[in-house]
């Protein structure tokens, strides 16, 4: 045989042996993470992530180390200690409760599971990123349903349903717009898609909204409503990677078929079970997070620079252009203050900033004030 190949034979053998990634995976952007330092500068305060300023409860950070002594167990495969408190701080029953390495495993598995080739998966115009990064991963087609004025718009969303929608999710409190929209409201959209597609409200900022349920009582009636929620925002874990779902029977079953038998280490069960049952740092967090989002909303306005109110742990600051805001964030990061461009939400001229301690939000005020009279 000719020991050399020709050319036509090398590009034929290159590409029968090219790797190639499942459709829809490429088109996926690489996450940029939020900056945590500024070069030259000290003092430095991460507004970008939407993290609890004053971290998690006492007993959260005991119950993780007590843990360091048990590094070589395994954790418990059902995370039936963590279920069964959740369960009876919600009132919800253990048994359709779903733990996760993060919400963001939840929402992963939830579009591997119902989501392929030829479905469509909804979310809405400024809706989170991971909607449409697993929706990719999974080889379906993300569909963004316009929003008005930066909140949900429930018509829109059953418009855009079509027999291929397979999954509607919606965040509520959505990210980065910080809006709400009410449980009546999720009622009839979970009434106007159709019985096939799974709608997942996402209660990652539930929290922050007084008596609301995050969606757990829509769960309850329906065949095919499911709520995430998560331990990374007001729990103050957000590095410990704690989510979890409620579900029907039906989901629960599968959802459990998907994630690994210990996707959660012993660690982050055991504060996050900690966190939970803490229920008066809890409210301390609430309460301080409603009073410094008062008065950064306030304030922004007082400066000329409009916002919505926040129902969450951020504000979304709209300037009068990208430019503007472009400025203004470089100005804030030069004082030591890193908050978050959204550009890849669709909101160019807008940043987002997270609720921190009292002498945070006053220094954001301080700098975008100066800022505004042209002096920062
Ligand atoms: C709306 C929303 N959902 C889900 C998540 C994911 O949270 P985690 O994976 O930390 O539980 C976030 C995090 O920023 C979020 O903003």
């Amino acid at each position: 045989m000719d020991r050399v190949m020709d050319e036509q034979s090398v590009r034929e053998t290159v590409m029968t042996t090219e790797i190639t990634p499942q459709p829809g995976i490429m088109d996926i952007e690489l996450y940029v993470g939020g900056k945590a330092i500024v070069e030259g500068v000290s003092n430095v305060v991460k507004l970008s992530s939407n993290e609890n300023p004053l971290g998690p409860s006492p007993a959260a950070r005991e119950a993780f180390r007590e843990q360091a002594d048990f590094m070589a167990v395994y954790p418990n495969s059902d995370h039936s200690g963590l279920r069964k408190a959740i369960a009876t701080i919600h009132d919800l029953d253990a048994q359709k409760i779903v733990v996760g390495n993060g919400s963001d495993e939840i929402i992963t598995f939830l579009c591997q599971a119902y989501a392929g080739q030829g479905d469509e998966v909804l979310f809405t115009e400024h809706g989170f990123s991971m909607y449409r990064i697993c929706a990719l991963a999974a080889g379906a087609t993300p569909v963004e349903v316009a929003e008005k004025d930066r909140v949900t718009d429930v018509d829109a969303l059953i418009e855009g349903c079509t027999e291929n929608t397979k999954i509607v999710f919606v965040a509520n409190p959505n990210n980065p717009t910080a809006t709400f929209v009410s449980v009546e409201e999720l009622a009839r959209l979970a009434d106007g898609i159709p019985e096939t597609a799974v709608l997942v409200l996402d209660g990652a900022y539930a929290e922050f909204v007084d008596g609301y349920d995050g969606g757990a009582a829509l769960v309850e009636e329906r065949h095919n409503v499911v709520m995430t929620r998560t331990f990374s925002k007001v729990y103050g874990l957000g590095g410990l990677r704690v989510g979890w779902a409620y579900a029907p029977q039906t989901v629960i079953d599968v959802l459990n078929r998907l994630r690994g038998p210990f996707n959660v280490n012993r660690a982050a069960l055991a504060a996050a079970e900690a966190a939970v049952k803490d229920r008066g740092y809890l409210d301390y967090c609430l309460a301080e997070n409603a009073k410094w989002g008062e008065f950064l909303v306030s304030e922004l306005r007082g400066i000329g620079i409009a916002c919505d109110d926040s129902a969450a742990n951020f504000v979304l600051a709209r300037f009068e252009s990208e430019s503007e805001a472009d400025a203004a964030n470089e100005a804030l990061a030069q004082n030591g203050l890193i908050v978050r461009q959204v550009k890849g939400y669709k909101l160019p001229d807008c940043l987002r900033i997270t609720i921190g301690q009292g002498g945070d939000c006053a220094r954001v005020i301080s700098v975008l004030k100066a800022f505004k009279e042209g002096v920062a």
